[in-house]
């Protein structure tokens, strides 16, 4: 297994673990974590024994955003030319199996942009969500302007960007940010236990029904249902389909091929 220098990597059975790792730094983003992460998630994403990815941080931090540290003295020139900073972001966007975040304590910036890129989005009751990047005279630059107003509407969005402030966990779900709080205590139980429910569904479905969703942010709802319908064709030429539709029918558990 690769060994990184900003991450911890395991696997729990199906389940490929990613834990960010720069804990004297809050977790923050830097290019070296971002293009270690992005080869992670690539390697369980290749990985047919892996079916779901959970991605965490520390009790503290899930990350405190980009590097700032890093970024202050990039002049524009720096960061247009070499895309520094936001240049392996699109990495999350690639992977297609689904991808967990696991978030206690900050998810600021850089952090939150990365949870939303996330699929499912398990919160601990201390876990605090903003877009500070204004008070540092920026703006989020890997997607929180455009993925933010899409996952809680406008009014929150513009509140949390105009004025930098954090949400708490309860706020966040109240608004749509977060799938389910829980203790902090049982964060991680609840992510696994997540993962490995879906790491036992068909696997084929579980990609299409990530890619179908995913296309209710991209485009016109007319390409959405089409491409939705087409898929749901597609399932149709899957053997676990078979197997899923013949045990229902039998009264039976089925055994998937993932296939
Ligand atoms: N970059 C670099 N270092 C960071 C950091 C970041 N984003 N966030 C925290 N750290 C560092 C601190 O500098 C500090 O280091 P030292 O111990 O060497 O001084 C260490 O982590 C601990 O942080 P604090 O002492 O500040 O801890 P705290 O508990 O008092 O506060 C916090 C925590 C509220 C998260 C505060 O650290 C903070 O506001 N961090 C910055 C958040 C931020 O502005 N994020 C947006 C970055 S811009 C961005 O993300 C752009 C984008 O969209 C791509």
């Amino acid at each position: 297994p690769a060994v990184y220098e900003t991450l911890l990597t395991r696997t729990e059975g199906p389940v490929g673990i990613i834990t960010l790792n720069r804990p004297k730094q809050l977790n923050a983003l830097n290019d070296r974590l971002m293009d270690e992460l992005g080869a992670a998630l690539k390697a369980f994403d290749a990985d047919d024994a892996i079916g779901c990815i959970v991605l965490t941080g520390s009790e503290k931090a899930f990350a405190a955003g980009a590097d700032i540290a890093a970024m202050a003295q990039y002049t524009f020139s720096d960061v247009y030319r070499s895309e520094y900073i936001t240049r392996n972001w699109e990495a999350l966007r690639q992977v297609r199996k689904p991808v967990i975040a696991a978030v206690a304590g900050f998810a600021l910036g850089g952090g939150c942009e990365v949870a939303m890129m996330c699929d499912i989005v398990i919160a601990a009751e201390n876990a605090k969500f903003g877009q500070p990047e204004v008070k540092i005279g920026v703006i989020p630059g890997a997607g929180g302007t455009q993925r933010l107003p899409r996952a809680i509407g406008k009014a929150k969005a513009m509140d949390m960007a105009l004025t930098g402030r954090m949400v708490d966990a309860a706020e966040a779900e109240r608004a749509g940010l977060v799938s389910r709080v829980v203790p902090l205590d049982k964060l991680m139980d609840e992510a696994l236990a997540t993962a490995l429910t879906i790491a036992a569904m068909p696997r084929l479905a579980v990609l299409a029904a990530k890619e179908a969703v995913n296309r209710a942010f991209e485009g016109p709802l007319a390409d959405g249902l089409m491409f939705e319908r087409r898929l749901f064709h597609a399932m149709f030429a899957t053997q676990d389909q078979k197997e899923g539709m013949a045990a229902f029918l039998d009264k039976r558990t089925p055994n998937f091929q993932h296939r």
